[in-house]
């Protein structure tokens, strides 16, 4: 029985759909089944990142539809075999989607995959509702400002009226510098206004767009670290913490801060 997580923010923008995308390149390449549904409905671009755009010819409202089976739906990385993607589909159809059906396929998906990331749109409206009610466990995402963090605790107290025994937070964007010089909130601030389990730091990294199946085993690459961490603490239930200061530290640390600081 596979475990359903949903990526939710209220804020939009925050990284939802980044960490979606990069959280199931990493289980993946440890060998778990993953699905990754887009349930942003209508502006869905789960597919853009993953660079499946191409690829899309039925989505989850044709599985709704009947116009096809929920096997003919899935498309399947070219890198990773065990990775897969549930396209939302358009946003002609969205009226008529009933939460038993999204269920329906959720339910599905439980017994073919080992993870499934659902994609939640930003704002708490009817897509938050339908994402949130098929998932087990909630990944809560979030930048380190405060309208982010303020949005974050927001969806957390809606949260607690639906049936997922998991919360955890994720800090998206962190920026090592800012943190180190306390110009940004870090890791304990933010989890004394949140109040529920850690999840990940992700640093603020170019990569972050340009991540791709092929590269996302390069540990040089900081993001990845960070994924990996993710990954192990939503595997193995620890908390460990990306460190994105460390590399702020000692004299060359301060040059790199000044340096980045100055562009
Ligand atoms: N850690 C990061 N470092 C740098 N850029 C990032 C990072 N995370 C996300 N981004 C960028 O921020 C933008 C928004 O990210 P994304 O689309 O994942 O957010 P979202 O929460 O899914 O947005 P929406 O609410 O619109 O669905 C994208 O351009 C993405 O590449
Ligand atoms: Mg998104």
């Amino acid at each position: 029985m596979g475990r359903a997580i949903v990526l939710t923010s209220g804020k939009g923008g925050v990284g939802k759909t980044t960490v979606t995308a990069n959280l199931g390149m990493h289980l993946a390449s440890r060998n778990y089944r993953v699905c990754l549904v887009d349930m942003d409905i209508g502006l869905n671009n789960l597919d853009v990142v993953m660079n499946m755009e191409d690829r899309v010819v039925y989505s989850m409202l044709d599985v709704i539809e009947k116009k096809c089976r929920l096997k003919e739906a899935l498309i399947q990385d070219d890198c990773f075999p065990l990775l897969y993607l549930l396209s939302s589909g358009g946003l002609n159809s969205n009226l008529s989607i009933q939460l038993s059906q999204i269920r329906g396929i959720i339910d599905e998906l439980h017994n073919m995959f080992d993870f499934i990331l659902i994609d939640c749109p930003a704002g708490i409206d009817a897509g938050f509702k339908r994402a949130v009610s098929c998932a087990d466990e909630a990944l809560v995402i979030t930048t380190p400002h405060l309208s982010s963090i303020r949005d974050a605790d927001k969806v957390i107290t809606i949260l607690s009226s639906y049936n997922i025994f998991s919360k955890r937070f994720v800090i998206n964007r962190a920026r090592g510098d800012l943190i180190q010089d306390k110009l940004m909130f870090d890791v304990h601030d933010i989890g004394k206004t949140l109040n529920i389990e850690f999840g990940g730091v992700i640093p603020e990294d170019d990569h972050a767009i340009t991540n791709t199946s092929e590269n996302i085993n390069n540990n040089k690459i900081a993001i990845n670290r960070a994924f990996e961490i993710l990954a192990d603490n939503i595997l193995t239930g620890k908390k460990r913490l990306f460190d994105c200061t460390y590399k702020y530290r000692g004299i060359l640390g301060t040059i790199k801060k000044l340096l980045k600081r100055s562009v």
